[in-house]
């Protein structure tokens, strides 16, 4: 299997506004290894959103490749890229966008019901992933009922329940208090010590500091690629405590 999630390769993305292509992407290349955890920057408008509904498959390039663990993606119809995005890619998104009706497990359950999986076998692994992410005595209570940093929790153990090779995050901690938004970004620090590749889209420099890349999208194009060692100290100890304190025995 192929090292990298993720290649792109000369990405072009229009929109039509009227009889007008408005081009979004120019020309977009990089690649992303397998358990790599970088940051996407850039002003509003440059292109961000429209370039992780590309990676998540929300969204196809109108030119170049799009080659997602080693497969060409670029052409699916909308159908199997459906397919392929829920086996493949798992979302965090600024607003959370939980099913308010559901409670935290059902929530959590959702992306499992495509994906084969018997009722039982549903539950034990939504449950799993609450706990994971320390929120196991919150199964039963719907979103309004939670923090807003419990629902991006519910949030994040929904977008890995299926086990992704790739996790997308667009601004996750844009609506949450700094300490609430350490907690999240520490928990994706600790899943990706366990392997999980993740791209995380943010305008805070703190945030991309403490990951190892950050690429700057500027008008639809790349405007820098740069590796750098995680910011230290970035992580503030006791916050990891405490997020590490409701993990199961791994
Ligand atoms: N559905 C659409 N139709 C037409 N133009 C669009 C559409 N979606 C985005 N655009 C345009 O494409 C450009 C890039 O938008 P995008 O949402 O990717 O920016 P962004 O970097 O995510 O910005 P922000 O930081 O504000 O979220 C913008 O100029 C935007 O107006
Ligand atoms: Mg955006």
């Amino acid at each position: 299997m192929s090292a990298d999630v993720v290649t792109l390769e000369g990405v072009r993305k229009a929109y039509r506004l009227a009889d007008q292509a408005f081009w979004a992407l120019k020309g977009v290349s990089f690649s992303v290894r397998r358990g790599e955890m970088l940051a996407l920057m850039g002003p509003s408008g440059s292109g961000k959103t429209t370039l992780m509904n590309i990676l998540g498959l929300l969204d196809s390039p109108t030119e170049g490749r799009y080659l997602l663990a080693g497969e060409d993606v670029s052409g699916l119809s909308e159908f199997d890229r459906a397919v392929v995005r829920n086996e493949t890619i798992g979302f965090v998104f600024q607003a959370f966008h939980l099913l308010p009706r559901l409670t935290s497990l059902e929530n959590v359950e959702t992306p499992l019901t495509y994906g084969g999986y018997g009722r039982r076998a549903r539950r034990a692994r939504a449950l799993e992933m609450l706990e994971r992410v320390g929120l196991a005595d919150k199964a039963d209570s719907v979103p309004a009922t939670l923090s807003g940093g419990q629902r991006q929790r519910v949030a994040v153990a929904r977008a890995l329940a299926t086990n992704p090779a790739l996790l997308l995050a667009d601004e996750p901690t844009g609506n949450l208090d700094t300490r609430t938004g350490n907690e999240i970004l520490a928990l994706f620090h600790e899943l990706n010590a366990e392997g999980a590749t993740i791209v995380v889209v943010t305008h805070e420099a703190e945030i991309a500091a403490q990951t190892s890349r950050t690429i700057r999208v500027r008008d639809g194009l790349l405007e820098a690629d740069e590796r750098h060692a995680p910011a230290a100290g970035a992580r503030p100890p006791d916050r990891v405590g405490e997020v590490r304190k409701h993990e199961p025995r791994a």
